[in-house]
């Protein structure tokens, strides 16, 4: 479909076609900027990108679900929305001297953006895959995954972490990545087939560069220099609680971090051990640290975490960047179609994603 769609665009069979999952984190919310662990796993959704180098500067991106081609040159500079990333990832292979020229680069996505799943994560580490394999580069996904924070981070200045970029980078269908977002080490723990993790979209679109994602990594800085380390997870809750000289709302941020470092903790050896029901409880209380905590919930989408759990999930919440986006629900797979209506048909502009 990828180069089917490339060749009606630009004429021309594309050098190279691949497909980048979305990700959708189980647990481990906003601490994989603060020395956490946390568990993602790849998505059946994502992009599926078709790329060719072209004998000049320019860098053209064209999506299916957009009309039209936004192009630039390397030596200007993109400001164009979705468009960005994708000139980013070359420009930055230009620098690394992987690429000389620019691209012409076809999208076809199955990942709504803005719904928190990682569409951005997974167009650069598409993008920046595709020129390692057409520059026949020897960097590893682990390399992908960095260099595709690195834009994120310095070009559309969002100061993520780089759990996103190593899930869609690293993590294969069927299993959760246990990340160290540290040391990046990682190990795949392969999914229940007794319940679903179901995706199931607010309604309520977001993005992460509209201020208020940066806003929470700013009070863990605040934090960060109170206690003279980058690793707020780390800490105990003996370092917070009645800790007089921390202010209020950065105490509460810390407090998730380290609760929630260690519920992603005990959630990846549950998943392990298939502690289905002990899972789901580490989800549920992950929700009301990240509503009441970190303040990172909306009430959209409490309502549909709580309507979720009435409809019988064994756990549910928030999850992604917050402030809208999706819930990601544990439901028994027998019978977790009539679950998903029951959710759907109580929560209006909700949408199941996967
Ligand atoms: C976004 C960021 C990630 C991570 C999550 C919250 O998806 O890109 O780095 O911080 O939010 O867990």
């Amino acid at each position: 479909m990828g180069e089917v769609f490339f060749k009606e665009r630009f004429g021309a069979r594309p050098e190279v076609t691949l497909f980048v999952p979305g990700r959708v984190n189980l647990i481990g919310e906003h601490i994989d900027y603060n020395g956490g662990r946390v568990l993602p796993c790849a998505l059946g959704v994502g992009s599926t990108l078709s790329l060719k180098m072209r004998q000049d500067d320019q860098v053209t991106v064209v999506s299916d679900k957009f009309e039209g081609a936004i192009s630039a040159s390397l030596s200007d500079d993109m400001n164009q929305g979705w468009a960005r990333y994708a000139f980013y990832a070359v420009r930055l292979a230009k620098r690394l001297g992987w690429v000389e020229r620019g691209a012409d680069i076809a999208l076809v996505s199955t990942l709504s953006h803005g719904a928190g799943l990682s569409s951005s994560a997974a167009l650069c580490v598409a993008v920046i895959k595709a020129l390692r394999d057409v520059s026949s580069m020897s960097a590893d996904d682990v390399e992908i995954a960095q260099l595709a924070r690195r834009i994120e981070n310095e070009d559309i200045g969002v100061p993520c972490g780089i759990m996103d970029q190593m899930a869609v980078a690293v993590a294969k269908p069927g299993q959760a990545l246990f990340l160290d977002t540290e040391s990046l080490d990682y190990d795949p723990i392969p999914l229940p087939t007794s319940h679903r993790f179901v995706v199931l979209h607010s309604g309520i679109h977001r993005e992460l560069a509209d201020g208020r994602y940066g806003a929470r990594k700013q009070e863990c800085d605040v934090a960060k220099e109170h206690f003279g380390t980058n690793d707020l997870c780390h800490l105990t809750l003996d370092d917070v609680v009645g800790n007089g000289a921390l202010p209020e709302p950065v105490r509460r941020r810390v407090r998730h971090c380290i609760t929630e470092h260690h519920r992603t903790v005990s959630a990846a050896t549950a998943l392990r051990d298939q502690r289905m029901t002990d899972f789901g409880m580490l989800m549920d209380e992950s929700h009301l640290s990240m509503r009441d905590d970190f303040e990172m919930s909306v009430p959209g989408i409490d309502r549909l975490v709580e309507e979720a759990k009435v409809q019988g999930a064994i756990g549910a919440r928030l999850t992604g960047g917050g402030f809208g986006g999706c819930i990601v629900a544990c439901v028994a797979a027998d019978g977790a179609e009539d679950w998903e209506r029951r959710v759907l048909e109580a929560s209006p502009g909700a949408f199941r994603v996967q």
